[in-house]
């Protein structure tokens, strides 16, 4: 019997060895040490043995069973220790190799000098306000000015949607619903796509996009007005920055001017791209008509105003040198990637 355990205790051992995987490890445990296993069915015989040799054969058997759990045990641990050394052999991770980039867009130039714009006005204490796209006739015309058959509203042909609604042509219509909305003293600026039926051409088309700019309070006068614009413009194209009012009409303001700035190009000189003028027409301004203000139920009395409307291509096609507003529509990516 000695023997049979002896044997027992060399042939697990040699399974063991032998085995890579925790499953066939309990095979082995319950084949050696299980209840049918085989050191339970020599431990079945221990009746057969004299009573001097069942106390060390007892002993040797559990001898036996302690040395084959410990085996179990360890080969347990190796089994796991190597498994794992395989999982981190075979995710291994070489952080030193670059990584994939991701593209990352980037802002249209348009955007990239709206921004800029934005962030001029909000210094000096100005709101964004934003204003339908699709909007009632009073809103674009009658308020501002333009009754039906006024002959402004020719240069400002546009797509209707119905006889009275309509894809909106300057963002002046922004001006009127911030008035109704609320009292001065009022500081917005609105940017926003406007549309005309022109046709397209380099310095045309039926989408462009505008900067409203409305103050209105008590002693609100011309000088603020261009004190704005001077500012405005020292900081979009340089301190030395100058700029120019000519007397204009709007139907909406009164007195009504454009705004030239100075071309960077000549600084005022008079070169190809300003035609010779020195200067180059950027808005439209004035101070804010008294019919418009009280049509918007505010007091012309009490208050006035100033308001001015820019155009965001013409800007920022003086600010890149661009001599085409289709390149700013195309989404060319060639294009685009220079900004
Ligand atoms: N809305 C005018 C246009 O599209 C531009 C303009 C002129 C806006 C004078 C104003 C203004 O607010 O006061 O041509």
């Amino acid at each position: 019997m000695k023997d049979a355990l002896l044997k027992i205790k060399s042939l697990a051992n040699d399974e063991l060895s032998k085995v890579n995987d925790t499953k066939a490890l309990e095979e082995i445990r319950v084949k050696f040490l299980g209840k049918k296993g085989e050191l339970t069915s020599i431990l079945k015989q221990m009746g057969k043995l004299s009573a001097e040799e069942r106390p060390v054969i007892g002993q040797l058997a559990n001898q036996v069973r302690t040395e084959i759990e410990e085996s179990i045990t360890n080969r347990v641990k190796e089994i796991k220790a190597l498994m794992l050394e395989k999982k981190l052999k075979e995710e291994e991770l070489d952080v030193t190799l670059p990584g994939t980039k991701a593209t990352i867009g980037k802002l249209h130039p348009l955007n990239i000098v709206l921004n800029e714009i934005e962030d001029i006005f909000m210094g000096m204490g100005f709101d964004i306000a934003d204003g339908p796209e699709v909007e009632y006739d009073y809103y674009n015309f009658e308020a501002l000015n333009l009754p039906p058959d006024h002959p402004a509203r020719d240069t400002q042909d546009t797509f209707y949607i119905t006889d009275n609604i309509l894809l909106r042509t300057q963002t002046s219509s922004v001006q009127v619903h911030v008035m109704e909305e609320k009292k001065p003293p009022i500081r917005i600026i609105s940017p926003g796509r406007v549309y005309r039926s022109d046709a397209v051409d380099a310095t045309h088309s039926p989408l462009f996009h505008q900067i409203e700019g409305l103050v209105v309070d008590k002693g609100i006068t011309m000088s603020d007005l261009v004190g704005t614009l001077e500012l405005l413009m020292k900081r979009l194209y340089g301190d030395d920055c100058k700029i120019r009012l000519r007397p204009h009409h709007f139907p909406f303001t009164e007195p009504s001017a454009e705004v030239d700035v100075m071309c960077f190009n000549c600084g005022g000189k008079g070169c190809s791209m300003c035609k010779d003028e020195g200067y180059i027409e950027l808005l439209g301004a004035g101070m804010v008509h008294p019919k418009v203000l009280s049509n918007c139920g505010i007091d012309p009395e009490v208050y006035s105003g100033f308001a001015f409307g820019l155009g965001l291509e013409r800007i920022v096609m003086r600010r890149y040198g661009i001599n085409d507003m289709r390149l700013l529509f195309e989404n060319d990516l060639r294009f685009l990637n220079q900004f």
